[in-house]
């Protein structure tokens, strides 16, 4: 058996980041990018010899990272050569609605052996991702995304002072094989599918990289994870956090991270020669203590002995302009999330009938928006475009969920987000029984997706999608 390294070595020729990733540039050819969903047998970490039955874009594990520039329009020729349906959706762009990319809503499935041509524009700057999203339950878990970065028009960062990590983590038997064959289902009326493998871009815990020292760097983190909440410890990292979910914040320092899946957080940092900085594991659960302080640490910067200061600049953003919502207005829209193990939840709809508890067992559709499991027939709301919308969030559940708005990005208004609650973003972390308010303006037309980033969540229950109508 080949490990990993070795495996990439061999296979592809794309250009390489310094960090591992395969890398596509919107302006490289025809401005055409390829992406192909393919099945390999891959080890998920390098260094290691046992290959798992991978799902991967271009196979590569992270899926290659595609760069294109603030305004861009982003042409994605992309080929099935699964032997499963598959989409992918943009995460986090406001994207035009029929490029969102989600099977029954916006698209139809592309088949095993088909194409369908991704085209559209990016008006935000930031860090965003791509992923499969049918049964993206599965299919994420197996290796399908990838880093979809927006540059800034007048950006000053040259790619090579730029850091993208993607967290990640796989349950995997011994033998390589996906544990449980994604049908454990009592953990997904828990917590989810939370792995025994973490990856930093395809490499395992605690892997050094060396940087430039004395230059600015812009570090991009991506939690890609089914269900596992990052808590990092970055007080050691000395820089400052410039965004969250893409968009660009007030530079403040802090000391942790709660990254829940499918959340973005930018940072600036800066070392000198010799120099180590580590983020450490604030949750004590990714692996034993260690020597060095007794805790583990997930990754780490080495600054390389250069010696001399490539004068740039810190990193500076310039913040998007979105509308800010007319909350005297606004539409209250209540979202009364219940389900999982202890629910007390004897019936809800699904597939537009009522269920008992017993039925709902057995079709696993352990989780309800509303009393409706899964997607509903009528959308939760409907709104001509420009309306200002609040959704009332009541997590009734002992779980949290970080939910993710498609097509938009909001402002919390009210409850605990553990961020900052003046910024953008389209995912939010909510607190197991309580109670979260977000706002925005409904501006971009079409159906989207409103739903729990736990995807083993999703699948089970949580999701509902909504109208903005011109
Ligand atoms: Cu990244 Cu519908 O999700
Ligand atoms: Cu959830």
């Amino acid at each position: 058996m080949i490990t990993k390294r070795e495996f990439l070595k061999a296979g592809s020729a794309a250009l390489a980041l310094p960090f591992g990733m395969g890398l596509l540039l919107s302006h490289a050819a025809d401005g055409v990018i390829e992406l192909r969903a393919q099945a390999v047998e891959m080890p998920v970490t390098s260094g290691s010899s046992v290959a798992s039955p991978l799902w991967l874009y271009n196979g590569e594990t992270p899926g290659p990272e595609i760069r294109v520039r603030q305004g861009d329009r982003v042409r994605v020729r992309f080929f099935n050569d699964l032997k499963v349906p598959t989409s992918i959706h943009w995460h986090g762009i406001r994207i035009d609605n029929a490029m969102d990319g989600v099977p029954g809503l916006t698209q139809k499935p592309v088949l095993p052996g088909e194409r369908f041509d991704y085209d559209f524009i990016v008006p935000d700057a930031g860090t965003f991702w791509y992923h499969a999203h049918f049964d993206g339950f599965q299919q994420v878990a197996r290796g399908l995304y990838g880093a979809l970065i927006v540059e800034e028009s007048d950006a000053v960062f040259a790619p090579d002072r730029e850091i993208t990590l993607i967290l990640d983590d796989w349950w995997i038997e011994q033998d390589g094989s996906f544990a449980d064959g994604f049908e454990d289902y009592l953990q997904g009326k828990q917590g989810g599918r939370i792995g025994n493998v973490i990856t930093i871009n395809g490499e395992s815990l605690d892997s050094s990289r060396t940087v430039k020292a004395g230059a600015w760097h812009r570090l991009r983190l991506i939690n890609a994870a089914n269900a596992r909440i990052f808590h990092l410890d970055v007080s050691q990292l000395a820089g400052r956090l410039l965004a969250l979910d893409g968009f660009a914040i007030e530079p403040r320092e802090i000391d942790e991270l709660v990254l829940a899946p499918a959340q973005r957080a930018d940072f600036s940092f800066r070392l000198e020669a010799g120099q180590r900085t580590s983020v450490l594991d604030a949750s004590g659960t990714l692996g034993k203590p260690n020597d060095n302080g007794g805790s583990t640490t997930v990754f780490c910067f080495e600054g390389d002995a250069a010696g001399t200061n490539p004068n740039n600049v810190e990193p500076t953003l310039r913040k998007a302009i979105l509308p800010d919502p007319n909350l005297d207005k606004a539409l209250r829209v209540p979202l009364l999330m219940q389900g999982g193990s202890l629910s007390s939840v004897q019936k809800a709809v699904y597939a537009g009938a009522i269920r008992t508890r017993e039925q709902l067992n057995e079709e696993q559709q352990v989780w309800t928006f509303n009393g409706i499991a899964n997607l509903p027939k009528e959308p939760l709301f409907s709104v001509p475009v420009g309306t200002s919308v609040i959704i009332e969030m009541q997590n009734k559940t002992g779980w949290q969920h970080p939910m993710h708005v498609h097509g938009h990005h909001f402002k919390v208004i009210k409850g605990n987000s553990s961020r900052p609650s003046d910024v953008w973003q389209d995912t939010v972390l909510v607190g197991r029984m309580s109670d979260l308010q977000i706002a925005f303006v409904a501006d971009n037309p079409g159906k989207w997706l409103l739903h729990c980033h736990l995807l083993q969540h999703a699948v089970s229950g949580m999701r509902t999608w909504f109208e903005v109508t011109t």
